[in-house]
């Protein structure tokens, strides 16, 4: 049987990867953060189909999480797949963001990297195979006014992918990234009406991303691209083209 972890399952992007991998026949740990409504509803849906089981982890809350995870590889035993998906997005000029957001940024979209991948690799190592998704963002790679820490994390998060896919090739375990520009989720909430439409508006193919279509290159990624590794691919509807 295949198990994969996921984090921001709750999240837009995440519970679609979520359904994609349950209708695959991975069975599922999902790591959420507050949304313990959306957590319930989601194992409820996908127990259906597959074994899944919710964890609540506050990433915000520094490194405590460790412990949750011991036991979420206690209860499934090993991981092939990861998908790191939690994150959050601030919009601010640089020298006006509060220190909170600065540091819930690294603490959210950063940390979780090191904290939750060092535990994964292991069983991947030992189980002879592995594939780790991170869920990066066009700003990665480009310049983001008035997203700038955002945007450090996902440049980060990049390197993340390159790195680590480079010293674990040899063991059989891919790492690679996913870059979207605007998917249609509530991260885009901090972008108001006016915001939203002239972002579309700059998109060569007029609409958002849905979340469905980021799973289905998760899947491709996961599943069929078994000669990829070290890749961060970009899916923006042509935005940066
Ligand atoms: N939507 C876009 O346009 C877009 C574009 C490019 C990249 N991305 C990236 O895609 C990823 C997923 O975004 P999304 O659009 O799915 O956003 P979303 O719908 O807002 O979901 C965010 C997820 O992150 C989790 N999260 C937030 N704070 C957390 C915390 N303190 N501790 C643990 N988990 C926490 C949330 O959990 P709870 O709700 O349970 O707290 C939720 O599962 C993010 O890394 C984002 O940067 C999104």
């Amino acid at each position: 049987m295949k198990n994969a972890i996921i984090t921001g399952a709750t999240g837009g992007i995440g519970m679609e990867i979520s359904r994609k991998l349950s209708s695959m026949g991975y069975n599922l740990a999902l790591i959420y953060g507050n949304n313990h409504q959306q957590a319930d509803a989601l194992v409820e849906e996908l127990s259906a189909l597959t074994r899944v089981k919710a964890y609540s982890m506050d990433f915000s809350g520094g490194n405590g999480y460790t412990s949750t995870l011991k036991s979420i590889l206690k209860d499934f035993g090993a991981f092939e797949v990861l998908v790191h998906g939690a994150g959050v997005s601030y919009r601010d000029l640089f020298h006006e963001m509060t220190e909170l957001q600065f540091e819930e940024l690294l603490s959210i979209n950063l940390k979780p990297l090191y904290y939750v991948t060092r535990e994964i690799i292991p069983c991947m190592i030992e189980g002879g195979k592995g594939s780790i998704i991170s869920i990066s963002s066009i700003w990665g790679s480009r310049p983001a006014s008035m997203e700038v820490a955002y945007a450090m994390t996902k440049g980060a998060l990049e390197q993340f992918t390159r790195s680590l896919a480079s010293e674990l090739s040899h063991m059989n375990i891919r790492v690679n990234a996913i870059a979207p520009g605007g998917v249609d989720t509530k991260l885009l909430a901090n972008l108001n009406d006016q915001e939203k439409r002239d972002f579309i508006d700059d998109i060569p193919f007029k609409r958002l991303a849905k979340p469905e279509e980021v799973a289905e290159l998760a899947a491709f990624l996961i599943e069929k691209g078994t000669y990829i590794t070290g890749q961060v691919l970009t899916m923006d509807g042509g935005f940066t083209l």
